[in-house]
């Protein structure tokens, strides 16, 4: 943890203030060197109030995300989030990760984008990123997995996204094979899970995640307005997005830690239970084919089995799929 996260950390434990020798102690540094990294912390916009009686308090907090803030938030995690790494503005934090990836770094790391001038979605579209709205992020991940298993972490990224969504926004997204999360069935949240591999190995996987926070309706484009939703309107008030950021990052390392030990099958338990697709009759448009059936189960490697009208089982790893009325 970097000095500056290891102070906002202290700030959070000691609400009604911590003292400056007390702060240097901990961190092994000097008096003036804490009130020197507490001015750049006032400058990114925390509001820290110095006090003889009770030292610094912290009182306010910007509405950014910012790395050291975010890794002081989340603590320790065994993969996801040990290394985290914020933009202003970038392309698509997907290149990004994409370009880390290729130059070696580590599994686990995590890049943010305050906004992204060329956001992705599945399928070629594109994916609106405003400024400061949402959670545009990307992860790294190196899992020992054969290609045809990787749909297993898109998967496992959805129940991740659906809990902390829960426990932060206290509302019960539900998921749409394999990647959407839908309140009152307008989309909230987007995976989309970009891989490199050989023919039997995974080299790598980006995991690029998108959840619309904070817009308000009229923010949405007219023709989105309909099918696309944000926690803000549907929650009725602003959520902390940095609260959220963490949240999401250390239920994906649990669930990450959930399918490199093998444990699929309770993703997949999780998953159905919450899913919006098991059950009911879906159309699959996979390239020029289209499916339809009724959405049966998952099979062992994270891929929708679809029973069509003619009683054959479809195994469906792509596509986009259509819920029936
Ligand atoms: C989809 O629902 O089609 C997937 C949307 C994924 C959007 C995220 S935002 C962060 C990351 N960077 C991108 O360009 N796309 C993903």
């Amino acid at each position: 943890m970097t000095t500056d996260a290891k102070i906002l950390s202290a700030l959070r434990a000691n609400p009604g203030g911590v003292s400056g020798a007390q702060l240097a102690e901990q961190l092994a540094i000097s008096r003036a060197a804490i009130w020197a990294r507490i001015e750049e912390l006032r400058k990114v916009g925390f509001v820290i109030e110095a006090g003889p009686h009770f030292g610094y308090r912290l009182v306010d907090e910007p509405d950014a995300l910012l790395a050291d803030d975010l890794l002081a938030r989340l603590g320790e995690t065994k993969v996801i989030g040990r290394d985290i790494r914020v933009f202003e503005e970038t392309t698509s934090t997907n290149d990004v990760i994409e370009k880390l990836a290729r130059d070696g770094v580590k599994e686990g790391v995590v890049v943010f984008a305050e906004s992204q001038t060329k956001g992705r979605g599945r399928l070629g579209r594109k994916w609106l990123s405003p400024t400061h709205k949402g959670l545009w992020f990307s992860v790294l991940l190196r899992p020992d997995l054969r290609p045809q298993e990787a749909t297993q972490l898109t998967v496992a990224s959805a129940i991740a996204l659906r809990r902390a969504i829960k426990t932060v926004a206290g509302l019960p997204a539900e998921i749409k094979w394999p990647n959407d999360l839908l309140l009152g069935g307008k989309k909230i949240a987007g995976i989309l899970t970009e891989m490199s591999a050989e023919v039997d190995r995974v080299r790598h996987v980006i995991l690029g995640i998108g959840v619309d926070v904070n817009q308000d309706a009229d923010e949405f484009p007219a023709e989105l307005r309909k099918i696309a939703t944000s926690l803000k309107i549907e929650a009725g008030e602003e959520i902390h997005r940095a609260e959220l950021a963490t949240e999401m990052l250390r239920e994906l390392d649990f669930d990450y830690a959930r399918i490199c030990g093998g444990k699929f099958s309770r993703v997949a338990d999780e998953w159905e239970a919450g899913c919006a697709t098991i059950g009911k009759k879906v159309s699959v448009q996979m390239g020029a084919r289209l499916v339809r059936g009724g959405a049966e189960s998952l099979d062992d490697d994270g891929a929708l089995l679809v029973r069509t009208e003619h009683g054959h089982l479809e195994r469906v790893i792509g596509g986009d799929v259509t819920l029936e009325k």
